[in-house]
Formats: structure tokens, C-alpha cells, sequence
């Protein structure tokens, strides 16, 4: 007969958004540790449409941790989820739920096993910062299960440790990533600069151009910038400081002009570092460009800009328009240039708090 003390199990489901860096991190100084060259800005996204769900259960009859991603087994013998869990282990606490007579203490969580369910409602290693919202996820659902008491700062040192770019999904609206001092990473963290209603007529428009799973992963592209980019050097050192004082200044005044500008020239000089990695890493493609012509011409045509865009490790474009109305040209604009149609590349876009055309080809 089945031990009836093995029967409970007890669950925990948390949802986290992407984020998407308006400053870049591309590079590591620390590989195992994830800490970075640079400090990096972005914003998160509204949690409706870019999100993960995560399903964290533990129960005594589970005989190892396992995890599922997007309805499929995936291993956790890798480096990353290993230090997750093994840093949200460590700062378990006692947890005891009355209704169903479960009581775990600190201790027993040593001896106990997860197994992770995690769903992405968007494109999974496409460039729309899976990874971000997925470790940052992860992280956050373990603790809660555990009952770990710790404030975002930890946990976001957490999550970095998973994906640099999680540590910024723990918090909403503006997120910077402090590169730290410490070698050993502790002051590594994510701060929020400014909360979502800090700048709400901002309306971000996403463009699927590809929701194909990227070549070069984030990891490995990086690893190559670092080893064979000397732009990098230049970049991390000289450019991104003064970048991150003039967007922090931006943000604080709501600046559009100056956001606009600093958005764009820093997505632009991350993929000409990636030009610069030898072998070079393409990941914009010819209908990323012509997105970028379009934005830039209509700006030029305005004489103060209108949209910003950015992109991540992969051919999707994430345009910030200053406000809705502008938000609904821009969206005119890329259906006149893109009609959805099942051949075209560019099908899908989701806009700010509502879904405009999902899937539309
Ligand atoms: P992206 O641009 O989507 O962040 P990356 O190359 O940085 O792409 O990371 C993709 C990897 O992140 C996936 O192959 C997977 O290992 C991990 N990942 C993505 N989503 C999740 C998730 N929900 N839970 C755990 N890991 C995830
Ligand atoms: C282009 O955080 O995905 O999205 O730390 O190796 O997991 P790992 O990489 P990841 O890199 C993100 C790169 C980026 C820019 C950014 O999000 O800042
Ligand atoms: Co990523």
C-alpha cells in the first residue's frame, strides 16, 4: 500500500514578463558567475502578452528535479539552473499549509524534489528575451514555493545568475542592471529607475518577423564578441557609461527625443559588435533593415522622433512609439509595408496593453 505521507504535493505558479534592453548587455567578464562589462537599462513589458507561466511543485514522492519547458522535458544538469537551484535551496525556510496538513522544515529541502512546468506565450529563443523571462520566473516561483525571504536585489542576483538579462524582469517599468565591483558578484544586482506609471503614454509595438529559434544563441555570441571584438572594448569602456547617465536622464525627464536617439544608436552599435565578432553573428535580417528605414525616415520627416526601435539577438523588432496615437500610425504604417499575408516574413505584431493582430497570416 502507497505511504500515505508521500502523497501531497504542494504547487506554486508565477508569472513574470520580458524585458527588452534599451541600453544592451553583450559580453561577460565573469562566464559561470554571469557579470557583465557593462551596465545595461531596459524596459518590462506588459506581463498580458510577453510573459512566462511557471509551475513550481514539490512533493516527497518525486525522486529527482525535473523540468518541462513549453510542454517538452528539458535537462537541468546545466551550470545555470543548477545555481538557481541550488542558491534558492539554500535560503529555504519553514513552510507549513494548515488545509492540507503539510509541513516542511528548513532543513527538509535538502532531501526534497521540484519538478518545474514553464510555458512561454511568445517565440522561445527568437530574440524577445526568453531567456530573461523564463530564469526570472524560475527563480522567483522557487522562492515563493520555498518561502525564501529575500528582497528582489537578492533574488534579481539570482536570476542573473540563470540569464543576465532576468535580473531586470524581477521588477516592472524602467530596469537598470548594476555591473558591480565585487568579482564574486553580490553587487551585480537590478534596481527599478522608474515604475510603470512613471511613463505611461509610452506604447510598445513588437513586429514577429521570425519566431524561428536563433542560430547563435545569446551565450555563444557573446562568448565570441568578447573573445574577437576589439568594438567591444571600445563600446563597454567608452560608450555605454555615458549612455546609461544620459538615458537614466532621459527616463526621469521623459525625454522622447533623447530616449528615441540613445535607444536606436545603442541597438544599432550591439549589432555592429556582432558585425565585428569574428565569425561575424547576423542576427537582424533584410526585413529588420527595411523596419529600420521606415522608422528612421518617418522620424527624419517629423523632425523629432516618433518611434524607437530595438533589437535583441534575433530579427524581431521592438518599436516604442511616444504615444498611442502615434502607436496607431505606426502600426498603419507597417501593415501598408508588410501586409500580413502566409508568405510574408512579418505576420504577427502585438501592441502595448492589447493584442492588435496576433498570428494574423
Ligand atoms: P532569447 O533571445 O529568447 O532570450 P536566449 O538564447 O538568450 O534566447 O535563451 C534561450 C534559452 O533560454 C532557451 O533555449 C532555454 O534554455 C532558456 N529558456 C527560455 N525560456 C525559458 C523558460 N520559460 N524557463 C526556463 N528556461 C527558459
Ligand atoms: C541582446 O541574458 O540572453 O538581449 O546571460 O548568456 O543568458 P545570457 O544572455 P542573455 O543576453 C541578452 C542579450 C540581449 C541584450 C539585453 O537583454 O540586454
Ligand atoms: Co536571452
Amino acid at each position: 500500500m502507497a505511504d500515505e505521507s508521500q502523497k501531497w504535493v504542494l504547487m506554486v505558479t508565477a508569472q513574470t514578463p520580458t524585458n527588452i534592453a534599451v541600453i544592451k548587455y553583450w559580453g561577460k567578464r565573469d562566464e559561470t558567475l554571469i557579470l557583465p562589462v557593462n551596465d545595461s537599462i531596459s524596459v518590462t513589458l506588459d506581463p498580458e502578452h510577453l510573459c512566462t507561466t511557471t509551475t513550481v511543485a514539490v512533493s516527497p514522492s518525486f525522486d529527482k528535479d525535473r523540468m518541462w519547458l513549453n510542454g517538452k522535458e528539458i535537462s537541468l544538469s546545466g551550470g545555470r539552473f543548477q545555481s538557481c537551484l541550488r542558491e534558492i535551496r539554500c535560503r529555504a525556510g519553514d513552510v507549513e499549509d494548515e488545509k492540507k496538513g503539510i509541513k516542511i522544515a528548513k532543513k527538509d529541502w535538502e532531501k526534497l524534489h521540484v519538478h518545474i512546468a514553464s510555458y512561454n506565450n511568445f517565440p522561445t529563443a527568437a530574440g524577445l528575451a526568453s531567456s530573461a523571462a523564463g530564469l526570472a520566473c524560475l527563480v522567483f516561483s522557487l522562492a515563493k514555493l520555498m518561502n525564501v525571504k529575500e528582497d528582489h536585489g537578492k533574488l534579481s542576483a539570482i536570476a542573473r545568475q540563470g540569464s543576465g538579462s532576468a535580473c531586470r524582469s524581477l521588477y516592472g517599468g524602467f530596469v537598470k542592471w548594476i555591473m558591480g565591483k565585487d568579482e564574486k558578484g553580490s553587487d551585480s544586482i537590478a534596481v527599478q529607475l522608474a515604475d510603470e506609471k512613471h511613463w505611461d503614454d509610452l506604447v510598445i509595438v513588437i513586429a514577429v518577423v521570425s519566431s524561428r529559434q536563433k542560430e547563435t544563441s545569446s551565450t555563444t555570441g557573446m562568448r565570441e564578441t568578447v573573445e574577437t571584438s576589439m568594438l567591444l572594448q571600445h563600446r563597454a569602456k567608452e560608450v555605454v557609461p555615458k549612455r546609461i547617465l544620459q538615458m537614466e536622464e532621459a527616463i526621469r525627464n521623459r525625454d522622447f527625443a533623447s530616449f528615441a536617439h540613445l535607444t536606436c544608436a545603442d541597438s544599432n552599435q550591439f549589432h555592429a559588435v556582432c558585425l565585428d565578432t569574428c565569425p561575424p553573428i547576423f542576427y537582424m535580417n533584410d526585413t529588420s533593415h527595411r523596419i529600420i528605414s521606415i522608422v528612421e525616415k518617418w522620424n527624419r520627416s517629423e523632425g523629432t522622433p516618433q518611434v524607437a526601435y530595438t533589437f535583441d539577438a534575433g530579427p524581431n523588432a521592438v518599436m516604442i512609439a511616444r504615444n498611442r496615437k502615434v502607436a496607431g500610425v505606426l502600426l498603419q504604417k507597417l501593415l501598408f509595408y508588410f501586409p500580413p499575408q502566409p508568405d510574408t516574413d512579418l505576420n504577427s505584431y502585438v501592441i502595448g496593453d492589447k493584442s492588435i493582430l496576433k498570428d494574423a497570416g
